[in-house]
């Protein structure tokens, strides 16, 4: 990664997939001319989610969004599809794009904007989840990607065993808060 350059993870969540919106928001992303270094479909388990959402454990709608993302709400697609993208001012890039979380506030044009809704139940079915902020970025893609997955040598590495695992592990650690001892 060069300097200034920012790395972030991408999902396209159950709303999206259930409405076969994948090839969409990849076109939508690769059109910002950003670099994908990784791709994977993903089974989005408890634990996973758990550890993506950690920061916003205490949020209400926790316990929703835990459930949204494993795709309870959408069929019981619990794939996903993510990917990381790599370049310069890459979060506020896909942040474009992406729009506001909240889908009824989010520009018309953006992907949550046109393709999104909010629920009678009050739950964001936002089509795409997206970076944060560059640090954040690091956290996610160290989480749904191991090192080998990515085209490029993004962050550390090491060997252990015969696999290659991230020498900052990337669970639920956020700027906010310190890790919690099981992910030490
Ligand atoms: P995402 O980009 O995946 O990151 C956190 C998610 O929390 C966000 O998209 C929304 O789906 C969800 N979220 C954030 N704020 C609210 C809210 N006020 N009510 C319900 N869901 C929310």
């Amino acid at each position: 990664m060069k300097n200034m350059e920012e790395s972030i993870l991408v999902i396209v969540k159950p709303d999206g997939m259930v409405k076969g919106l994948a090839g969409y928001v990849l076109t939508r992303f690769e059109a910002t001319g950003l670099r994908m270094v990784a791709a994977r479909m993903a089974k989005v388990t408890r634990e996973l989610a758990e550890a993506h959402y950690h920061h916003l454990r205490e949020k209400p709608f926790y316990e929703e969004l835990i459930r949204f993302i494993m795709g309870e709400f959408d069929n019981n697609q619990d794939n996903v599809l993510a990917f990381a993208f790599v370049g310069e001012s890459a979060v506020k890039k896909a942040r474009a794009i992406a729009g506001a979380t909240n889908p009824e506030e989010a520009d018309y044009r953006t992907i949550r904007g046109s393709l999104g809704r909010v629920t009678t139940k009050g739950i964001f079915e936002n089509v795409v989840h997206v970076s944060s902020d560059p640090i954040e970025g690091e956290r996610e893609i160290k989480l749904w990607f191991w090192p080998e997955e990515l085209t490029v040598e993004l962050f550390p590495s090491k060997l252990a065993g015969n696999r290659k695992v991230w020498v900052e592990p990337g669970g639920p650690k956020t700027r906010t808060g310190p890790w919690p001892e099981e992910y030490k």
